[in-house]
């Protein structure tokens, strides 16, 4: 597939047919992947290929968990998690949802409901002794370190476009780190960064039409407030 291409239509996908994914295709996109860049090119990546069904249901139990906080604080008109935010509006939205039973309460999707199973469902972990968090010692919320790992997982979402496969990268599994690490055998020192899901698109998973912002609105010249960045 066209570079340019690839990169306007690699969309979120969370629809997929029936077919199940072959292990060489897998690993095919892992094997792409793994050129994705990390800072010192330390690539303190590992992947889980999650088959158990057991094992896949427990992730989507705690994922739901996370789904549902999530889904209580986008209703509130919050951006869920976001490192600046109004806590208090945050916890009181939480403890609304918290009253019903998330799971009666709110439709949580197909495809959170359903994440057990999706053809393809990778855990993503980082070694948080082979990351550059270069922001690590500021006083504010630290970007940098997650820089090393996710242009990896956002290389597996490519190279999964480019085989006709489709996929997203989650993170609500994070919010119950503490459980997924002991759950897949995850030793000290290794973080959850995240989890793909892959398969064959279906559905609204094949349409590709994107709705991202103009450059215009994000570039500008010389300031963060100088005229926006033109051709
Ligand atoms: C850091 C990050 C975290 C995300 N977490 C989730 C998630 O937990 N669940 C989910 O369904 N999608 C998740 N997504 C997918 C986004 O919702 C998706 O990329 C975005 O809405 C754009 O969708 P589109 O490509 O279909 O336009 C995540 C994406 C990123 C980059």
């Amino acid at each position: 597939m066209d570079l340019d291409l690839a990169l306007r239509t690699t969309g979120a996908v969370r629809e997929f047919t029936g077919d199940p994914v072959a292990d060489d295709v897998v690993y095919r996109l892992l094997d792409a992947a793994r050129f994705a860049p990390s800072g010192g090119n330390r690539q303190a990546w590992k992947v889980i290929v999650v088959k158990d069904p057991a094992l896949r249901a427990r992730l989507r139990d705690l994922y739901l968990v996370g789904w549902s906080e999530y889904l209580a604080m986008r209703s509130a008109g919050l951006v869920p998690w976001a490192p600046v935010t109004d806590r208090d509006a945050e916890g009181a939205a939480l403890q609304r949802a918290s009253q019903g039973s998330p799971r009666t309460a709110v439709n949580l999707g197909d495809f959170a409901e359903h994440l057990d199973r999706v053809p393809v469902l990778l855990v993503l972990l980082a070694d948080l002794r082979g990351l550059a968090a270069a922001d690590r010692d500021l006083p504010r919320y630290t970007l940098v370190g997650g820089a090393s790992i996710y242009p990896f997982a956002w290389s597996i979402l490519l190279a999964a476009h480019g085989e006709g496969l489709g996929g997203v990268f989650t993170t609500m599994l994070v919010r119950s780190e503490d459980e997924v690490l002991p759950a897949l055998g995850i030793p000290e020192g290794w973080v959850l960064a995240g989890a793909l899901a892959l398969g064959y698109p279906a559905g609204a998973g094949r349409a590709t039409r994107l709705r991202r912002e103009p450059v215009e609105r994000f570039a500008s010249t010389d300031r963060f407030d100088g005229p926006p960045f033109a051709a």
